[in-house]
């Protein structure tokens, strides 16, 4: 068989144990994909930086630009907007296959890396930029492309759910809960990131754009964090048989119109003690997804953590090499609807 470039963009909690995971199960994914997996580099910052795994010096280099010229495939988990977009256009511009776990990016540059992926016919694919370990945008794209999603409800928050959680079954005052979730590390280096909902209207631009064919820019998404919430509400949700949970929305909706479009919202919401959702504990992530032939579905799993994401990071890899080995393009990505995005006042603001 033949041998795939693979260069490798970051080494964080999760690009460590791409690598480790590459190295070590090298022939396994040779056999899954008839390709090769050569891991050619990874680029950093610092190259001494400590780091979670032991890995070969040799394959470190700061040169990331160079390490993208002549890769098959490229896997991008540096994170932030620049460099990131930059290498990743170059890279889709030769032809290489870009895997990526980052939500920023792909949430206010989706549309553009698709539309370049597909000229030059090659795959762009993200699954671990949304909700970890789950899979959910190959479902999405891929499992349900021939049914009709109606509505996508997600716990994309990990942390912010552990908050919520811990005030609901412990009685954690919101100071409490935060500070135990800063200490197990389970907040973004930036708080307001998760408290306020900025990762979670990310996420939630991601899982409409995809679920409606449609442009979703995060700025239309309608956005409210945890921190008004209080114990006592906690305590009232929980005598009237419900939970509050921080929900990413994606509804199709008929707005008082008429007008078709979309709706996508992050708040938090009721959520009835009997509904699937609520019983997402801890900083566990879950997607439930209403569709017209499939019905409800749901996704459960772990949506943060250098391994666990790792595993989303490695089955796209996979799926990329599959498609070297067959060749034709990969599957288009972008979006082919125009559907309007609804403002948060034509729409309920049940769940
Ligand atoms: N801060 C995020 C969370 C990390 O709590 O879910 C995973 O995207």
């Amino acid at each position: 068989y033949r041998d795939l470039r693979v260069a490798l963009l970051g080494c964080g909690s999760v690009g460590a144990q791409v690598a480790r995971l590459l190295l070590e199960q090298r022939e396994e994914l040779a056999a899954r994909t008839g390709a090769g997996l050569q891991l050619v580099g990874i680029a950093v910052r610092n190259i001494d930086a400590p780091r979670d795994v032991e890995l070969p010096r040799e394959l470190f280099t700061t040169d990331a630009e160079q390490l993208v010229l002549g890769a098959d495939i490229v896997v991008e988990l540096m994170g932030g907007i620049e460099p990131a977009r930059g290498l990743i256009l170059r890279a889709l511009e030769g032809g290489a296959d870009v895997v990526t776990a980052n939500k920023a990016l792909i949430a206010a540059h989706g549309p553009e890396l698709a539309d370049a992926a597909e000229q030059v016919g090659a795959q762009l694919s993200y699954e671990a930029a949304v909700a970890g370990a789950i899979p959910i945008i190959r479902p999405l794209r891929e499992s349900l492309a021939g049914d009709h999603i109606t509505r996508v409800l997600g716990i994309v928050n990990g942390s912010t759910n552990y908050i919520l959680d811990r005030m609901d079954r412990f009685g954690d005052s919101a100071e409490d809960a935060m500070r135990v979730a800063s200490e197990l590390g389970y907040l973004e280096a930036d708080p307001t990131l998760d408290v306020e909902g900025y990762d979670a209207a990310q996420k939630a631009t991601i899982l409409a754009s995809i679920a409606f064919h449609t442009e979703v820019p995060v700025e239309a998404v309608y956005r409210e964090g945890i921190t008004g919430i209080t114990s006592a509400q906690i305590e009232a949700a929980r005598h009237a048989g419900s939970v509050i949970k921080l929900l990413a929305i994606a509804e199709r909706l008929t707005a008082a119109d008429g007008t078709e479009g979309v709706s996508a919202r992050v708040y938090p919401a009721l959520i009835d003690r009997d509904h699937p959702l609520a019983a997402v504990h801890g900083g566990k992530n879950a997607v439930f997804v209403e569709s017209e032939a499939a019905g409800e579905l749901m996704f459960y799993g772990a949506g943060a953590g250098g391994i666990e994401t790792a595993s989303a990071v490695l089955g796209d890899l996979v799926s990329a090499a599959r498609r070297h080995v067959a060749g034709g393009p990969g599957i288009p990505g972008s979006a082919h609807a125009e559907l309007t995005v609804l403002p948060i006042g034509e729409v309920s603001t049940a769940y």
